[in-house]
């Protein structure tokens, strides 16, 4: 079957806006929370996936700078569904050698999470199988700003490669691909820099719905591409 064929080509670095969840509760008369804990279970056979395949970074867009205004309810059940993730299966990810990466300001975290965290980042910063950038209390423009307010206190005109450096994904390479669910065509914030050269992939799959052979379907698109960095064809 086409959609499982092993991509070739594959990005070294593949996004995803998880985007979707909310709406896959709806349609089952479910709360809002469990569209969310059903992101989780595609969220991790999605990584896995990508790490099975050998892309060396994944990234995840998981909590936004704008997810904050939500219920007080939602952002409760995202922070435990957090909490659960991280505490659970970062075994898994050791034994894998999947180093974990977080982008955004935790600091808005309660401390319970924001140690757990901490905790991750730490134990798996040695890892060199792959690594898992996860978006959180994330957003772009606030990136940006903090980039240029840190270029600003330092006193010294930067350079690209410097003021990439001084965005959260310093060691990090650019996305080469960006997938969004949920059938809504916008970066919504996330990774407007970083994202200059990058591939789109726009589905309308619903986040949870999202499977392995939706992930073929559009690496095998992505193969097909031809990225030409504004360049003319060669
Ligand atoms: C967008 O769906 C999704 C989110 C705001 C949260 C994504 C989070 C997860 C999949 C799980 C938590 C992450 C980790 C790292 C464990 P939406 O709620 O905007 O959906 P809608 O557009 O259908 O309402």
């Amino acid at each position: 079957m086409k959609s499982e064929k092993i991509p070739q080509n594959l990005p070294r670095h593949i996004a995803f806006i998880m985007d979707g969840n909310g709406r896959w509760a709806k349609k089952r008369f479910l709360p809002r929370k469990a569209g969310h804990r059903e992101g989780v279970k595609a969220m991790r056979k999605i990584v896995d996936a990508c790490f099975s395949l050998d892309i060396p970074y994944v990234s995840l867009y998981a909590f936004s700078t704008e997810n904050k205004n939500r219920s007080e309810e939602e952002v409760r059940s995202l922070f435990s569904l957090i909490e659960e993730y991280f505490t659970k299966f970062m075994g898994e990810m050791l034994e894998k050698g999947i180093r974990i990466t977080v982008m955004g300001d935790v600091s808005y975290f309660p401390e319970n999470l924001r140690n757990t965290i901490s905790e991750a980042i730490e134990k798996s910063r040695e890892c060199t199988h792959g690594t898992l950038n996860i978006a959180l209390n994330y957003g772009a423009r606030d990136e940006i700003l903090r980039a240029v307010n840190a270029a600003v206190e330092a006193g010294q005109k930067v350079s690209a490669e410097e003021f990439a450096r001084l965005l959260y994904t310093a060691d990090i390479p650019d996305p080469d691909l960006i997938v969004r669910t949920g059938g809504e065509s916008r970066l919504s914030n996330f990774m407007l820099y970083q994202s200059a050269y990058s591939e789109f992939f726009f589905s309308e799959v619903l986040w949870p719905d999202f499977n392995k052979k939706h992930l073929y379907e559009i690496l095998n698109d992505y193969a097909l591409r031809e990225r030409r960095f504004g360049k003319v064809k060669s």
